[in-house]
């Protein structure tokens, strides 16, 4: 049988020093691959699949769609996906969010929802807001000013001198916070760091400051304090700095509430998602804004200098408009919850194993950070690769993980991030 690996076959790998086994079927939670082992896709891929694999609606939706028309440039036409899945989501969003724009990925939404802050104070005469201020550990994609609002140095390093200058603070990581994340008073847990940031650049020249409500892919599913995003909102208000939400990997549904925000009772002005959105069926993402924002565009220079041949696409919105009615119809967005609970009381008692440290997260999204010493929370030593190795063993076993502990701080985090199909789908095919 053939080899999928670098140089044998002609795709230029993601990874070139690894064998690739090649998948040539999904059935709900499960990947089959050609010599028929079975794979329980425990993280939906790369925390996207969330509605399972081979599902026959969202097949048929993008089908339909595509024997339809395939593509029209969004400068030009409008079309039922494109408006239906606006309508879906608008009536999901917090606060004043209302207006969507569609593009292909999460990258791509964080550059349009940085650019948007930005187009917005250059358009209200306030070109002197330019600073962008994000969290470490933090990610926000790999396009380079999404790579530079992203804090992961080894994956920044060669792209240095094309990157932009982004403020850092602190992320709220209560398991690697002095304070343990107990502390009301701590000015991270606190977000006390965003607003002496703020002093120090000068609110003046501050456009934005994006975080994702829960941690993703860097700090492994860490859920903020209670009252982290109010004192967040109150500090943007304060300072007329935009507060973006980046949702592309905990949004729709993911952590058991239409956004991952929603239970910290604040809105944004600028949300992005991904991932989800699409059932991982079509690259889909988009960003969510308030009229406020874009009718300042409107009445200015008339458009979003944004463009792009494969925004509001509708193939790719049509399998969205389908994962939108199939979430709403099967109410998985509770059962997302309801399965959280399950998965966390069942991973908890890792917590007594001796080098995990901590077990976390919300909803269908869980992570699980390895340590050296469990007392002193002292981390595993990041040269000895325990996370992808393990990642790696778990594919042999037949289990896909996601290893956090790839990026540059001393933590070494898996995660877990499984679909969340009807009652009975996907239990084995
Ligand atoms: C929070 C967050 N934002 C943005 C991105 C970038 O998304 P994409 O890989 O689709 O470009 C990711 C990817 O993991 C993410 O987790």
């Amino acid at each position: 049988m053939t080899a999928y690996q670098y140089p044998d076959s002609h795709v230029f790998y993601r990874k070139l020093g690894h064998e690739y086994p090649k998948i040539v079927r999904g059935e709900g939670c499960w990947l089959i691959d050609e010599r028929g082992k079975r794979y329980l896709d425990a993280v939906g891929g790369a925390y996207v699949a969330n509605l399972g694999h081979s599902n026959p609606e969202i097949a048929e939706a993008m089908a339909q769609q595509a024997r339809q028309f395939g593509y029209l440039s969004g400068t030009q036409f409008t079309h039922e996906p494109v408006e239906e899945l606006a309508a879906q989501i608008a009536e999901t969003l917090p606060g004043d969010l209302s207006k969507l724009y569609f593009l292909c990925s999460g990258s791509e939404a964080v550059e349009a929802a940085l650019k948007l802050a930005r187009q917005y104070w250059v358009e209200r005469g306030r070109s002197e807001k330019h600073r962008i201020i994000a969290l470490g550990p933090g990610y926000h994609g790999s396009t380079l000013l999404a790579l530079s609002a992203s804090a992961r140095e080894a994956h920044k390093a060669p792209f240095r001198p094309w990157l932009v200058d982004v403020h850092r603070i602190p992320a709220p990581y209560p398991y690697r916070c002095e304070c343990g994340g107990r502390g009301t008073a701590c000015p991270v847990c606190s977000a006390a760091v965003l607003e002496e940031a703020i002093e120090q650049l000068g609110a003046d020249h501050v456009a934005a400051f994006i975080a994702e409500p829960v941690g993703g892919s860097s700090t492994g599913a860490s859920t903020p304090r209670p009252e982290y995003f109010k004192r967040v909102r109150e500090i943007c208000d304060r300072h007329d700095v935009l507060f973006i939400a980046d949702e592309v990997l905990v949004g729709v549904g993911r952590t058991g509430t239409w956004w991952a925000i929603e239970p910290y009772g604040v809105a944004p002005d600028i949300m992005t998602f991904g991932k989800g959105v699409s059932g991982g069926y079509a690259a889909l993402s988009g960003i969510a804004a308030p009229e406020r924002i874009v009718d300042t565009l409107a009445r200015g220079s008339g458009s979003f200098i944004h463009a792009q041949t494969f925004s509001h696409h509708p193939v790719a919105c049509a399998a969205g408009v389908a994962t939108m009615r199939y979430l709403k119809q099967h109410k998985l967005v509770d059962r997302c919850a309801k399965m959280g609970r399950l998965l966390h009381e069942k991973l908890a008692p890792l917590t007594k194993l001796p080098h995990v440290g901590d077990v976390r997260g919300r909803g269908l999204l869980a992570g699980i950070e390895f340590v050296d010493d469990k007392a002193s929370r002292a981390p595993l030593r990041r040269s000895a690769r325990f996370a992808e190795q393990f990642a790696d063993a778990a594919i042999e076993a037949g289990i896909t993980v996601w290893p956090n502990g790839a990026h540059d701080h001393d933590s070494t985090v898996l995660s877990q991030c499984p679909p969340s199909p009807q009652r009975g789908e996907g239990a084995r095919g």
